[in-house]
């Protein structure tokens, strides 16, 4: 799902999450078998705490995010170095990070990579890229009522963060859920 249709129809709404009751670590765990060729070569370490609540979530969705921001990871960091996937709960939300020992972003990017289309200019060969798989992200996130956001780690590499609220905190309006 990194076509433009898509993601017109996830930022108008179109494309409303089809929600169920998911434990994170379940997608987690699905996402990784499925993403095992392309991860390979580096280092994956996942800290799922136990007491996790489950997740009112699109299990799609929710797999695209992953994907695309380990996708990421795995293409702009160095073979061999780490990758972390890490959930911490929160009051009311969850948040769930992916975090590289590359060589992080440009300040000025850290709040443009979610724009389509957008991508860091650099004086070598890039990878391949549409510059879509962010925006993708970020669009996904925002339907579950979540914020998605950049950092550079102090200790050197990227970081991108999105959360997802606890069920307590999501609407469930009955409008909101019947699909026309
Ligand atoms: N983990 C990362 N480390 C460094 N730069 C990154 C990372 N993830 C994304 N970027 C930068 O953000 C840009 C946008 O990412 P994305 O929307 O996934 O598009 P694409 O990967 O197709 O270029 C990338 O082109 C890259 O410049
Ligand atoms: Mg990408």
């Amino acid at each position: 799902m990194t076509n433009l249709l898509d993601l017109s129809r996830i930022e108008s709404g179109t494309l409303r999450p089809q929600r169920e009751w998911h434990d994170l670590p379940t997608l987690v765990e699905e996402v990784l078998k499925r993403l095992e060729p392309l991860t390979a070569q580096h280092r994956l370490v996942v800290d799922l705490p136990a007491d996790l609540p489950p997740l009112f979530v699109d299990p799609v969705a929710i797999g695209q995010i992953l994907t695309n921001l380990i996708e990421n990871a795995v293409k702009y960091t160095p073979a061999g170095s780490e990758i972390l996937i890490r959930a911490t709960p929160q009051e009311g939300e969850v948040q769930i990070e992916v975090a590289d020992r590359g060589p992080g972003l440009p300040p000025a990017a850290l709040g443009r990579v979610f724009e389509r289309f957008y991508r860091v200019e650099g004086p070598g060969p890039r990878p391949r890229g549409t510059g879509l798989g962010l925006a993708v992200a970020k669009g996904l996130v925002e339907a579950h009522g979540g914020r998605i956001w950049a950092e550079n780690r102090p200790e050197g590499g990227a970081r991108f963060v999105f959360t997802l609220p606890l069920a307590a905190a999501v609407e469930v309006a009955p409008s909101a859920e019947a699909h026309p």
